[in-house]
């Protein structure tokens, strides 16, 4: 069982961990990252996530679930630390009104874009630097829901493994491969490969492309192209198109929101 220990002043410990929260930079150097949510928690745990710290508010009285998580969490990693942080410094390691009742320290799992090998009849999903953390959350749920193989992050956005795109994304981060790629020539070098073992099409998305994203059967294995919230598909993502989507707008919004259309146009790719 790992040692107890506490978190009782403003220390070089507490620094590091409240670091975690918002400093990519720092998240990426330590290989860790903070993983908040009874739900996140939980299917960290169940998918077997390496797990390098529980963290605690000292002298609360933890309900049954923050207890049996402890437990379970400390019993599957037996090197795990388990640390008790004095309460208002706890409050500070989420950015949250509310203080959770427990925090994981997870590790970061690297998996380069060149390892991923979709199987048959995937649909892979390449987000262009997505700017909103929430996007991006909602973007990974929808696609663990609706069966994607992957989700692809191209080029500085949003970190996969900011706490708020752990949240938003309601645990699905730890249920499906996701994975960043510095730009979109990686993202053409693992296509290229990809394509050496089957026909995939690529589809982009905008809101003026060629096809309406309901007319007819869309092939697979496939790959969906999201554009950024502010100016779309980078040019280098949009010349790997075959194919660019349109969902038709009826109203008076110029376009929908990057998670919007992504699920629309994943639900047509996998229904
Ligand atoms: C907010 S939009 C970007 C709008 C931006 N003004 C542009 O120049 O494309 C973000 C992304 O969501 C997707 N998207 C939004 N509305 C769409 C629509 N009606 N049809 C297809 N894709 C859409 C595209 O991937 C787009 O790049």
């Amino acid at each position: 069982m790992a040692r107890y220990e506490r978190i009782t002043s403003e220390s070089a410990d507490l620094q590091v961990l409240e670091a975690l929260l918002h400093n990519r930079r720092k998240r990426t150097q330590r290989g860790e990252f903070l993983i908040e949510g009874v739900q996140a928690v939980n299917r960290a745990l169940a998918h077997g996530w390496p797990v390098r710290a529980v963290l605690v508010p000292a002298g609360a009285t933890p309900s049954s679930w923050a207890a049996e998580t402890t437990a379970a969490a400390l019993d599957a990693h037996p090197a795990a630390r388990h640390v008790a942080v004095r309460a208002d410094l706890f409050a500070r390691l989420t950015d949250r009104q509310e203080a959770p009742e427990l925090l994981l320290v997870g590790e970061i799992v690297g998996r380069p874009l060149a390892e991923l090998h979709p199987p048959a009849g995937a649909v892979v999903v390449v987000v262009d630097r997505p700017s909103s953390p929430g996007n991006l959350g909602t973007i990974l749920r929808t696609s663990d829901a609706l069966g994607a193989a992957a989700v692809v992050t191209v080029g500085h956005g949003a970190h996969l493994f900011d706490p708020r795109v752990v949240r938003a994304s309601v645990g699905s981060l730890f249920a499906l491969p996701a994975t960043a790629a510095s730009g979109p020539a990686e993202v053409a070098t693992w296509l290229a490969a990809w394509r050496e073992r089957a026909a995939v099409t690529v589809y982009a998305t905008d809101e003026h492309g060629d096809r309406d994203v309901l007319d007819g059967p869309l092939r697979r294995p496939a790959v969906l192209l999201l554009g950024t919230e502010r100016t779309g598909l980078a040019r280098g993502l949009r010349d790997l198109a075959d194919v660019t989507l349109r969902i038709p707008m009826a109203g008076s919004a110029s376009s929908l929101n990057v998670a919007v259309a992504h699920g629309i146009a994943l639900h047509a790719l996998t229904r």
